[in-house]
């Protein structure tokens, strides 16, 4: 996601600021930009692009002074832009915000009213007016930030200048990442470590609802209600390259890890309990426009093709409306029936794959409803669609996806249940429960991630197999298939996903003792009554039968699964319609730790891309 870097002390620092961005660039950004607070004032230079691109401006007009903060940007609201680039500035009070604020569109409004012009699309432009507000009502910097953030509801990590208070930073940070520097005679602020190594090793992690005062003399730590904390000071002993990957070993890794974050920045803001019912920003579906829909159809490749498998039940299960899913390069060329009448939803991580953006063409020509939803903002499908929802899962650089993944299914599930709510398939009390459980998904991812030791033996003991059979069925049946692609990407051991009632008619016959079979058996939840668990127990005896060695993915509690298994790994429930987000993680660590004990190259993989931009 977005990087931030803040520096006050002796030294001019645009420079040292835009060096400390560029530690940061790994995260992904799509434009960037520094403020800089000294004797003529607080100067804010910004710049669509790379980096090299902001260094030229600053090259024409390079701002003095020794307090500043510095931004990339990586968009969420608003397209990538020099206006919509951070730090954003009104009055005398600049701000840089990494997070998502859920009630800007009311700030805004409210702001709007009371005679504030804005100058960006974003939603931390908010910050800048409440904290100029509160500054004018006569409050200090420090407890104006206070003021303006008990307003704001959202993730950030913020880190605030003002003209009228100069050598100060406040920051304070609430779900997103921000650590303290400590200098000598300066001190620094950054969302990750690497912007600052070259600078210090003495680092404070500040936790949930801290806020900080930071000067050149020293750094005041308070709570969210203002009292005084203290925080061990830890020192980095990590290389850069480690520090880049927040000391995983690597991207991929990182990117597992940071699902729940990327579930609840996806989910937050969006559903809501109370009223049940989802509001999904950039997307205008109508109750009129959604009644008359007589078909959904899917376009996708990958793993957003698995993505859009489990959507297909989500959707039809909810809305009750029929659902097609294609690979978005077999639906370009087989004349599909899409009507005015069809909404056609492409899923894409990148939003820039060809063959998906092509589908999605077609279907437009065709007189579809076009929505895409998509990770990246102002993307080549996210600019194609009349609709779009926006993942909010932050740049992925692994090429094997993840967190993109589990926030597709996210954001179906969100979608589902809104189409449901407009075609009065589903009751606001229903609604209620879905979404309750959405909730506690990220709860339960981390859950999972707790059982990584466990995963990695049993990837350890398979890791030398030459094949690997995923087996699920219902809506673990993507899940079987996610797994093997994910599997054979970065470990190059073939590996194949299966319906588990399908293995009979084929698969099957390749059973012995050298073909490990891993099974996607949770327990069907009590509220729909299923029958994939009990059809699935009979399946694991189908491949025991055959000499066939099973890993079980299996329910917590549960004990007919783990008899038949040679490695278990528990999973805790969920709705069955969300228990995809939840079992696909111990594949992706499963896969993770058999490439990595392989050797393989698990970042880049061997002749696979990030972004497919051909056909
Ligand atoms: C490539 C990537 C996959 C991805 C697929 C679709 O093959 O390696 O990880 O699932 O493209 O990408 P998209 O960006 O459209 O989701």
């Amino acid at each position: 996601m977005c990087g931030i870097v803040g520096y006050v002390g002796e030294e001019q620092c645009a420079a040292l600021l835009v060096e400390g961005l560029r530690k940061l660039e790994y995260r992904g950004y799509d434009s960037a930009g520094v403020a800089v607070l000294g004797d003529k004032g607080l100067a804010v230079v910004r710049a669509k692009g790379k980096l090299a691109n902001l260094e030229k401006r600053l090259g024409e007009s390079m701002p003095q002074g020794a307090t500043g903060i510095g931004h990339t940007r990586w968009a969420t609201h608003g397209k990538p832009s020099d206006e919509n680039a951070h730090p954003h500035k009104y009055g005398g009070v600049a701000v840089v915000h990494n997070g998502i604020i859920e009630n800007h569109l009311e700030l805004k409004e409210a702001l709007i009213s009371a005679g504030h012009k804005f100058s960006s699309e974003t939603d931390t432009e908010i910050f800048a007016h409440l904290i100029q507000e509160e500054i004018e009502k006569g409050l200090r910097l420090p407890e104006a930030v206070r003021a303006a953030l008990h307003n704001v509801r959202g993730t950030y990590a913020l880190a605030v200048v003002s003209e009228k208070f100069p050598d100060m930073l406040v920051v304070s940070k609430n779900a997103s990442p921000l650590v303290v520097g400590l200098g000598e005679d300066c001190n620094f602020v950054a969302s990750d470590v690497p912007a600052i190594l070259a600078h210090t090793r003495d680092v404070i992690y500040l936790e949930e609802g801290d806020f900080a005062v930071i000067t050149k003399q020293g750094v005041e730590l308070t709570d969210k209600s203002g009292h005084k904390l203290s925080r061990g000071v830890k020192r980095i002993e990590w290389t850069p390259t480690m520090a880049e990957k927040n000391g995983h070993k690597h991207f991929m890794h990182k990117e597992i890890h940071e699902q729940a974050r990327a579930l609840t920045d996806t989910i937050r803001g969006r559903a809501s309990v109370e009223e049940g019912d989802v509001y999904l920003d950039g997307c205008r579906l109508d109750g009129k426009l959604v009644q008359r829909l007589t078909k959904v159809q899917i376009v996708a490749c990958g793993t957003s093709w698995h993505a859009s498998i489990t959507g297909k039940l989500m959707i039809e299960t909810l809305a009750k409306i029929p659902v097609e899913v294609d690979l978005a390069s077999e639906f370009r060329y087989r004349d599909p029936l899409i009507d005015s009448n069809t909404l056609c939803i492409a899923v894409s991580q990148s939003g820039e794959t060809a063959d998906t953006l092509g589908s999605f063409r077609e279907a437009k020509a065709r007189g579809a409803r076009t929505l895409a939803i998509c990770n990246v903002v102002g993307s080549a499908i996210a600019r194609e669609a009349e609709d779009v929802l926006y993942t909010h899962a932050g740049p992925e650089i692994g090429v094997a996806s993840t967190k993109a993944f589990t926030t597709q299914l996210a954001a179906f599930f969100l979608l589902a249940v809104r189409l449901g709510r407009l075609r009065g398939t589903l009751s606001a009390a229903a609604a209620q429960r879905y979404l309750q459980a959405l909730n506690e998904v990220p709860m339960l991812v981390d859950r999972v991630l707790k059982y990584e030791d466990v995963i990695k033996q049993a990837a350890h003991k398979f890791s030398q197999a030459r094949d690997l059979l995923f087996l699920g069925r219902g809506p673990q049946y993507p899940v079987a298939l996610e797994g093997a692609l994910k599997l054979k990407e970065i470990s190059y051991i073939h590996a194949e996903g299966y319906a588990a009632g399908e293995m009979k008619h084929g698969p099957i016959a390749l059973i012995d003792e050298n073909m490990p079979v891993m099974v996607l058996a949770p327990r069907d939840s009590d509220e729909e009554a299923g029958v994939n668990y009990e059809k699935i127990l009979g399946n694991i005896q189908e491949v025991r039968a055959r000499g066939g060695r099973v890993i079980a993915i299996h329910s917590e509690g549960d004990t007919k699964v783990p008899a038949l298994a040679e490695a278990c790994i528990p999973l805790p429930q969920t709705n069955p319609l969300l228990m995809p987000i939840v079992s696909v993680i111990p594949t992706q660590l499963f896969s993770y730790h058999v490439a990595d004990h392989r050797g393989t190259d698990v970042d880049q993989p061997r002749n696979l891309a990030k972004s497919v931009t051909v056909e």
